[in-house]
């Protein structure tokens, strides 16, 4: 049997549209404002396959909450720059999708609650057996990238460690944390605190964090993406946050 580093090599070769999964273990980290705003900044600078066509980025979740197709409802269709859908359960469709030669990318909403197995021993796959845990083994299946994002707060150390050493390292899957919800005006102390945490543990991280601001709060309400929030110096920076993010993630080699 090939190992799953191996399988996710052989995965890869055979790749259609670049996945990128937006993943943790913790809860409220901010997975499903990064995949909606990451694909709307994606999107936006996404040349599309052709005059009329459907965008080639697809913001997907797999969230039976499904809070980011919520969000995405509620954004006047004229004005997206990109696709969205939602599994429900159908754990062949993002398959497909990544095969379809007129989708380029697709940027998944993990859970909020990831089905693991307390008990599960270090040398297995912790993921359990109920429906999230399948539609997470699917999706991971076809992953070229992960986006972990993180607070700068202690309480996501370890659920971030969880999240890269037992369910990301052991499939080979090349990944990027990000600091999401750092407040400027608390000074940088817990910024730089949360950085040194991650750079002790050799993980990559994108270069800047996402700062907490209130619009971004406001945005699923109001049916709003980043590129899109009313014109003053809180939305230029919080779409600067964005473009920054898409830029690292597209250093992240696959
Ligand atoms: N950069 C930010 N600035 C301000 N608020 C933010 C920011 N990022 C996320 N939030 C807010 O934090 C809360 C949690 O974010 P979000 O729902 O994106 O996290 P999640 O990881 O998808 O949560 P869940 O695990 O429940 O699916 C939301 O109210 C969201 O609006
Ligand atoms: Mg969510």
């Amino acid at each position: 049997m090939m190992s799953a580093a191996l399988q996710h090599a052989a995965d890869a070769q055979a790749r259609g549209a670049i996945v990128d999964a937006v993943i943790s273990q913790k809860g409220g980290v901010g997975k499903s404002t990064i995949t909606v705003n990451l694909a709307a900044v994606v999107g936006e600078n996404t040349r599309p396959n052709a005059e009329g066509e459907d965008s080639p980025v697809v913001a997907a979740g797999i969230d039976p909450q499904g809070s980011m197709e919520k969000w995405a409802d509620r954004v006047a269709e004229e004005r997206l720059s990109f696709d969205y859908l939602s599994t429900q359960g159908n754990n062949d469709l993002l398959p497909k999708l990544k095969q379809d030669p007129l989708v380029r990318r697709i940027i998944v909403d993990c859970p909020g609650f990831m089905d693991v197995d307390p008990n599960a021993t270090r040398s297995k796959d912790p993921l359990g057996h109920g429906a999230a845990a399948d539609a997470l083994r699917a999706l991971l299946a076809i992953t070229d990238r992960a986006i972990v994002p993180m607070n700068p707060e202690w309480l996501t150390y370890d659920p971030t460690e969880y999240t890269i050493e037992r369910v990301l390292r052991p499939r080979g899957i090349p990944f990027l944390i990000v600091v999401n919800r750092w407040d400027a005006r608390d000074g940088d102390e817990d910024l730089l605190k949360v950085n040194a945490w991650i750079d002790k543990h050799g993980y990559p991280r994108a270069p800047q964090p996402i700062r907490k601001y209130k619009i971004h709060t406001n945005a699923a309400e109001k049916g709003l993406v980043v590129t899109q929030y009313q014109p003053s110096g809180t939305a230029l920076r919080a779409k600067e946050d964005f473009y920054k993010l898409a830029l690292a993630v597209d250093g992240v080699s696959i």
